[in-house]
């Protein structure tokens, strides 16, 4: 047998996390240290997302949310910040007949006003046009950072409590999850980043507090599926306590 296939055995359908979280970290090493140029490492990028996706598809993970291009990412050079937004409009370009096929729809989340029109447009048209799908939900955040959905959740909120409708006093958990542009999408159970980074660069902040998190040296172009399946069996073996005792947890 396959080693994937011995992996993917190993994964209990009934635990899965319902919600994977992913920084897509490494792509710059990873050419690096071949001699290849920093745009070639995104290129090759490109076909780990495509593996995740398919895994994530393929096991009936209901939501996949890939951190994409950071806020601070556009603090990068100019030449390498052009060549990511033309991959990403070109990758999602390409990728779409199939992302229809597998019936995968995809949620934008960021400040997608900044990306340059061209991908702008092939993000957007991605996303209306797989609007009807039912499958896996793909959350692309683009030109995303928690503290700029923060900041905009609180303007959202301040505006409606200005006119009247909202009680400051009344503000819940519930009316900033809703503010968040990730409504209505549950927590993340499971957060990925690989390349060896301990640390969370600015990445869904508010939707993170209970998620199992999850670090590889790995850098993102060797993500391959059977990575994919060690990370979503680390995960299993985890007990998830949310605050309360091992005892009441595991009491049934
Ligand atoms: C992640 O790879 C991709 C983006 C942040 C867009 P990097 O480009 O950060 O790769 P490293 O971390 O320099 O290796
Ligand atoms: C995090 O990677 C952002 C994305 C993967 C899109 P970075 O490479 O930008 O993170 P830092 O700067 O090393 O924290
Ligand atoms: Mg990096």
């Amino acid at each position: 047998m396959e080693e994937l296939d011995i992996l993917l055995k190993q994964i209990d359908p009934e635990r899965l996390p319902r919600h994977v979280a992913m920084i897509m970290d490494g792509n710059g090493r990873w050419a690096k240290s071949r001699g290849m140029e920093r745009s070639e490492g995104h290129s090759e990028g490109v076909v780990s997302v495509r593996r995740v996706t398919e895994l994530s598809s393929d096991l009936g993970i209901g939501y996949l949310t890939l951190y994409a291009f950071s806020t601070e990412n556009w603090n990068r050079p100019d030449a390498e910040v052009e060549t990511l937004m033309y991959l990403i409009g070109w990758a999602i370009e390409r990728e779409l007949p199939d992302l229809l096929r597998n019936n995968v729809k995809i949620r934008l989340i960021g400040d997608i006003g900044r990306i340059p029109e061209g991908p702008r447009h092939k993000l957007l048209n991605a996303e209306a046009s797989t609007a009807h799908c039912t499958g896996l939900q793909l959350l692309m955040c683009l030109s995303y950072s928690s503290r700029w959905e923060l900041t905009r959740a609180a303007r959202l909120l301040a505006a409606r409590a200005k006119a009247g409708e909202l009680d400051p006093d009344s503000i819940s958990e519930a009316d900033i999850e809703a503010s968040m542009a990730t409504a209505g999408v549950p927590d993340p159970d499971l957060l990925i980043r690989t390349g060896g980074e301990c640390r969370i660069s600015n990445f869904l902040l508010w939707q993170i507090a209970y998620s199992e998190l999850y670090f590889t040296p790995t850098l993102w172009p060797d993500f391959d599926k059977k990575e994919y399946a060690k990370a979503i069996l680390d995960y299993q073996h985890r007990e998830r306590r949310f605050g309360k005792t091992s005892e009441q947890v595991t009491s049934k």
